[in-house]
């Protein structure tokens, strides 16, 4: 059996970290061996790139070439292969992410993303994507509480936010999209999760 792909989706501290560890978890109860990853990042080429994406000032087409071409790393070089071997893929974003913060966020045409995915992605797809939704104001509490300045992205303002959460709400028709409400209290916010997940893949639901 090949794996499945399940990606996990946010705007800045929506908490999909936390739940991140939820779902793998879950799995690896199961006996599913889970390779866990990120976007940007998840190979070599494409963790060079993060620190390029999250600190360095670019226009918006240059930060989607730049995070699609570490996309295109990504897929061919871990996310295909794990699948291939049986693995499920946990992945901290992947190409909701473009349409969100780059479409969204930045403004970027939708023909532009479109063809960057068509490209890259190749119709590849996550089987179900975890979408944790939350008012930009609550998650800029929760980015100030006791860190550091963050990155570029992290030191945007409300409206931007406001503009990346829209892109995600425009692509939550898409079936494999589940909005989860990121407002919720965490541990219940994953009793929430671990339900899609036995919906989701009713074989491995029975298990532990
Ligand atoms: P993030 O998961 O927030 O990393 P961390 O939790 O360590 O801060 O991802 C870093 C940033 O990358 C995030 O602000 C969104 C941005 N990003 C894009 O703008 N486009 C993309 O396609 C992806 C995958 C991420």
């Amino acid at each position: 059996m090949s794996g499945k792909f399940i990606t996990l989706e946010g705007i800045d501290g929506a908490g999909k970290s936390t739940q991140l560890d939820t779902v793998q978890r879950w799995l690896e109860i199961r006996g599913v061996v889970v390779k866990r990853t990120r976007e940007p990042g998840g190979t070599v080429l494409a963790e060079a790139l993060r620190p390029l994406l999250l600190n360095m000032s670019m226009s918006p087409l240059s930060e989607a070439l730049l995070v699609f071409a570490g996309r295109h790393d990504h897929v061919t070089q871990v996310i295909e292969p794990a699948l291939a071997r049986g693995e499920w893929v946990l992945s901290d974003r992947f190409v909701d992410a473009s349409f969100a913060y780059q479409g969204g966020g930045r403004g970027l045409s939708q023909d532009i993303l479109k063809t960057l995915e068509t490209w890259v992605c190749a119709g590849f797809q996550p089987d179900l994507t975890l979408w944790f939704d939350l008012d930009p104001d609550i998650a800029a509490q929760r980015l100030a509480r006791g860190r550091q300045e963050g990155d570029r992205f992290e030191r945007e303002e409300r409206t931007f936010f406001e503009r990346v959460r829209a892109g995600y709400e425009a692509r939550s028709h898409m079936p494999r999209v589940c909005r989860m409400d990121a407002a919720t209290d965490p541990k219940i916010l994953a009793e929430q999760v671990e339900n899609v997940l036995r919906q989701a893949f009713p074989s491995l639901a029975g298990g532990a």
